[in-house]
């Protein structure tokens, strides 16, 4: 078998790696890519965790379950009477996969636009070779491939707990969670993360009665407190039972139920009987099968490949992104990091800014924040204003029927420069955009204020926020 010769391999086609090969090839490398997703027929379906059982398919749930959500409980306040509602979650499981389907074939259909050769298997390295490495496929596809530069995207995989093997029948990681075939009357979650919450939400709104076990004293540390605590109420008010401060013993799977053993946090033994349980306690990076140690690769002391700053390894022209590497594990993280390696590839000066990395919890309302929180300013005792500004006060909030949350605004205390934006509140995903975009040309909270934004809008209520910085707020 002939090796084929090419720039750029790119091991893994999510978001960190379909992206790099792309934005390889918009640069004239000649690039392949490598991926061993397969779908349920066997086929390839590129686009990683991401696409199959992460970002894509748990927002088609969280939509469907939405929608059936205000057909039973908000749709008669706006005079729409729905007699005889009922849930088909055959069909709303179908759905799901469509979507995912249909972006599986988008990405096929961009490979073949952009000329990148698309070998379906596993990849790992074979040896250095001429002036860049030999890298064996092994699955549909059986090659040999060389390419001077590597660029490593494989992801990562849910962690789990010891002694608590996932089978994806009782005991539940994402891809178990995104395809639970009837609702459980009573779900178990361990862990209040972005998983927890967002698989949490969807199952609670088709009927599951959903407890969810914490290991931390408070929920989502990492978010602006304010914003975690209002998030926290409005949780609680829809019927997600969330215990802070749990520490998880055995977890014993029966025949149709799983037994959890844990210590809540007044220090009592509680055994609870759940018909499912989806652990969702973070993630590791992925880089089984890789053959790392053939040509030396190093992972740092958490198994992650090391890069620095410019995602390069220790090996020359092999290049890491994504989950697999430090840092958030987002798929628009991986995507700016793909986009800058190949630009650096290519001689230009590609950069990811971690500083304004949007993050989204896609709960409803949603929880997004760009920047620091006001914990983090006042522990790296960084002197700041803030301002918020409630949807309740919001007209376009109003007419939507969703008052909840706010938006609040961070900014540095002598040069007004924007810090952080924080929000809880409807369509706060697309909301953050217009933060992130301000934060990128160092925008104070004052430029924010005076621009004229349409009325009525959800993102009014980001200018009144930013007003609210100088005690200004206009509506409120
Ligand atoms: P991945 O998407 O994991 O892709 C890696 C690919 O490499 C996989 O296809 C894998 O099969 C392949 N691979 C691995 N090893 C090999 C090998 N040796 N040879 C060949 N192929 C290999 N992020 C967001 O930003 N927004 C969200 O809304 C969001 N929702 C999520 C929901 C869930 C339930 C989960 C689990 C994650 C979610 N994420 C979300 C996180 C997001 O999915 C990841 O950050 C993103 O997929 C990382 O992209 P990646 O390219 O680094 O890796
Ligand atoms: P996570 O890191 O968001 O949350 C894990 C939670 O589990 C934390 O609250 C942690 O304190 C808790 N925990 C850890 N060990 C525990 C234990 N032994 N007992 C009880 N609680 C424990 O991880 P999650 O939810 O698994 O998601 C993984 C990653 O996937 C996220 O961090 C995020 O990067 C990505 N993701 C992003 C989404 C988005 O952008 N909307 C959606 C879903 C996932």
């Amino acid at each position: 078998m002939s090796t084929k010769q090419f720039d750029v391999v790119v091991i893994g086609a999510g978001p960190g790696g379909y992206i790099a090969a792309i934005r390889a090839a918009q640069l004239g490398f000649s690039v392949a890519c490598v991926d061993e997703w397969s779908n349920a027929k066997g086929g390839a379906a590129p686009g990683g965790t991401c696409t199959n059982v992460g970002c894509i398919p748990s927002k088609a749930l969280l939509q469907s379950s939405e929608h059936f959500e205000h057909a039973g409980h908000s749709f008669a306040e706006h005079g729409i009477d729905v007699a005889g509602l009922q849930l088909n979650l055959g069909q709303m499981l179908k759905r799901k996969d469509n979507v995912v389907k249909q972006n599986n074939d988008g990405i096929l259909y961009l490979f073949k636009k952009n000329k990148i050769a698309f070998f379906h298997g596993r990849a790992s390295f074979a040896g250095a070779a001429g002036a860049g490495y030999d890298v064996s496929v092994a699955g549909a596809a059986n090659e040999t491939l060389n390419a001077k530069h590597v660029i490593i995207a494989t992801g990562s995989n849910a962690r789990e707990l010891p002694g608590a093997p996932f089978d994806e029948k009782l005991i539940l990681s994402n891809t178990g969670a995104l395809a639970i075939d009837a609702v459980p009357a009573k779900l178990g979650v361990i862990g209040a993360g972005v998983i927890g919450l967002e698989m949490g939400s969807v199952w609670r709104r088709l009927g599951s009665d959903v407890t969810i076990l914490e290991g931390l004293p408070v929920l989502l540390g990492a978010v602006d407190e304010q914003i975690a605590k209002e998030a926290g109420k409005l949780f609680a008010k829809q019927g997600l039972k969330i215990s802070l401060g749990c520490k998880i013993g055995t977890i014993t799977p029966g025949a149709d139920n799983v037994s959890v053993d844990y210590v809540d946090a007044k220090g009592v033994a509680v055994t609870a009987v759940f018909d499912k349980l989806i652990i969702s306690i973070g993630r590791t990076p992925n880089t089984n099968g890789l053959a790392a140690d053939k040509v030396g690769l190093q992972l740092d002391e958490r198994g992650f490949i090391a890069v620095d700053g410019d995602c390069k390894t220790n090996l020359p022209n092999v290049w890491a992104v994504g989950d697999v590497v430090r840092g958030p594990m987002l798929a628009h993280k991986a995507e700016e990091e793909g986009v800058a390696v190949a630009e650096r590839i290519a001689g230009q000066h590609g950069h990811t800014n971690f500083n304004t990395i949007p993050w989204v919890i896609y709960t409803s309302p949603e929880i997004a924040w760009v920047g620091k929180t006001e914990q983090t300013l006042k522990a790296e005792g960084i002197a700041y204003k803030a301002g918020s500004f409630p949807f309740l006060a919001n007209g376009r909030a109003r007419a939507l029927g969703d008052t909840s949350g706010m938006v609040k605004f961070l900014a540095d205390a002598t040069t007004d420069e924007i810090l952080g934006v924080h929000i809880v509140g409807p369509m706060a995903s697309e909301l953050i955009s217009e933060a992130v975009v301000a934060m990128e040309f160092k925008a104070s909270a004052e430029d924010i204020a005076r621009i004229c934004h349409a009325h009525p809008s959800l993102s009014e209520a980001t200018k009144e926020a930013a007003l609210a910085v100088d005690k200004r707020t206009l509506n409120f």
